[in-house]
């Protein structure tokens, strides 16, 4: 058996491939890497790797695959689920993408943009914008996360309703494989069946079958109008007969649509300080709405203002506020936006990110709420999210006056277990958008089938026989 080198050994043999300055060892240097943004996973590594090329990433696999080194792919470093930091015991190379960050080809024609898995999402929405075009892709971390990060976990956030979460928006991909040989998809194609449509292994799978190095993605036609409004609504049923009505109405232009409860509103208005909300008095439900277009302004908010009229005549809606300006608009985002940071400084927020189909949402949100009450009837119930795709991000917060450590160690597994319980026998999913990394690893074995974790370990072994990549994320133990 061979043994696995030393750090040191690591260390000389990676710095020889990109550089010593592109090869991070000390302490200091590696704790950004190996912590989790919110600063509960905190991991081990040999080294942090800065790769400038697909050549140099090929490479740096290339020798940890032969020499049995364990290593971990990241990008932004913002995943919820421990996905991109290496596990608290061993010596693992980290493969930071940050140097690859170079847009390769905006083509106004084929509507799509090449670039490297290193650009942040805000760099890829600006040179999409920059060639009027839209890449819509739009979630709270944009300025930090990765295009090779939001390909791996297969990102969603407050657009999918319109355009798809990012399976939906990538043509192709290039991705190095756990052994070095590079895969070479990078096809702007919108036709191509010519069998299995290998890219989409590398979709999701939150690194452990490939380290995404470059994509091509598609390009949408640049809005010119938007309409947002935040109504209030009765309960989360009025929420969802609101989303029928503003379909109808409305048709494509609707492009978000926000559930925000009640306590989420508060938390934010509470960590803002200086922010009110839109609406006048306390609401236990509320939305978030935008249509946007390629049209005017106002005939999109005469749009809007149909909805609401006859949402309140209904009795779907109690109260609503249209945004009179982009700078209202923003105000109203804002308060959206902010409820996972207010959440997480906080401190104490049992994070559930389930789906469920929306003809039982309102039933599931319903049962969860009752059954996280008869467990902690004191917790607030932070629930929001994208549901006009189904997703609630479901998240139980400690009491004011309960400490977050306390909190957490009484409630953390039977909260979640019970919500997920719930999400399942609802016919949704444990993870809706934020993936499996480690913390939800464990939970595959109870909500996927036998048959389901057998093929994923299979495809796993075709592509990592030894393991080698994320080793210990997504797939559970128990069927290795
Ligand atoms: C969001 O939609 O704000 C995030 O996906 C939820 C989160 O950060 O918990
Ligand atoms: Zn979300």
């Amino acid at each position: 058996m061979s043994t696995i080198p030393s750090s040191e050994a690591i260390v000389a043999a990676l710095s020889a491939l990109v550089g010593p300055q592109a090869c991070l060892s000390s302490d200091a240097e590696l704790k950004p890497f190996v912590t989790d943004y919110r600063g509960l996973y905190v991991g081990q590594a040999a080294a942090v790797v800065l790769p400038g090329s697909t050549e140099q990433v090929s490479q740096v696999m290339a020798w940890c695959y032969e020499h049995g080194v364990a290593v971990v792919p990241q990008g932004g470093n913002t995943s919820l689920m421990g996905g991109a930091v290496p596990e608290p015991n061993g010596q693992a190379v980290v493969i930071n993408l940050r140097r690859m960050n170079r847009v390769l080809d905006v083509d106004t024609v084929n509507d799509t943009l090449t670039l490297q898995a290193g650009v942040t999402l805000n760099a890829a929405r600006t040179a999409a914008e920059e060639a009027e075009r839209l890449f819509p892709l739009r979630i709270g971390s944009e300025g930090t996360c990765q295009i090779g990060g939001n390909i791996s976990t297969n990102a969603g956030g407050t657009a999918v309703l319109r355009y798809g979460n990012m399976r939906d928006l990538v043509l192709g991909v290039e991705a190095v494989l756990p052994d070095g040989r590079i895969y070479s998809g990078l096809r702007g194609l919108r036709k191509d069946n010519t069998g299995y449509d290998l890219k989409q292994l590398f979709v999701g799978s939150e690194g452990t079958l490939g380290i995404v190095t470059a994509a091509v993605l598609k390009l949408m036609p640049l809005p010119r109008a938007s309409s947002v409004a935040l109504a209030a609504v009765p309960d989360p049923a009025a929420a969802v007969g609101l989303l029928g009505e503003a379909k109808k109405a409305a048709g494509q232009t609707v492009t978000a649509f926000e559930l925000i409860s009640g306590p989420a509103l508060e938390l934010v208005l509470e960590y803002l300080g200086n922010v009110k909300s839109p609406l006048e008095g306390g609401h236990a439900w509320m939305v978030l709405i935008e249509l946007t277009s390629g049209g005017s302004s106002e005939s999109l908010d005469q749009s809007m203002m149909q909805i609401l009229e006859a949402g309140l005549e209904s009795g779907l809606v109690l109260d609503a506020a249209l945004a009179q300006s982009v700078a209202d608009a923003q105000a109203f985002w804002r308060i959206r936006e902010e409820i996972s940071d207010a959440q997480t400084r906080t401190g104490g927020s049992i994070k559930c990110d389930v789906s469920v189909p929306l003809s039982r949402i309102a039933g599931f949100i319903e049962e969860a709420s009752d059954a996280v009450r008869a467990l902690e009837p004191q917790a607030r119930m932070i629930v929001y999210g994208h549901m006009g795709d189904g997703n609630v991000h479901f998240n139980p917060l400690r009491p004011k006056d309960r400490a977050a450590k306390e909190f957490l160690a009484a409630n953390y597994e039977q909260v979640s277990h019970a919500v997920d319980s719930l999400a399942h026998a609802a016919g949704g999913s444990i993870s809706a958008e934020h993936g499996i990394g480690v913390a939800k690893r464990d939970d595959l074995t109870r909500f996927k089938s036998e048959v389901e974790l057998e093929l994923m370990w299979q495809v796993k072994k075709a592509l990592d026989p030894k393991n080698l990549l994320n080793p210990c994320k997504v797939l559970p133990f128990s069927k290795g």
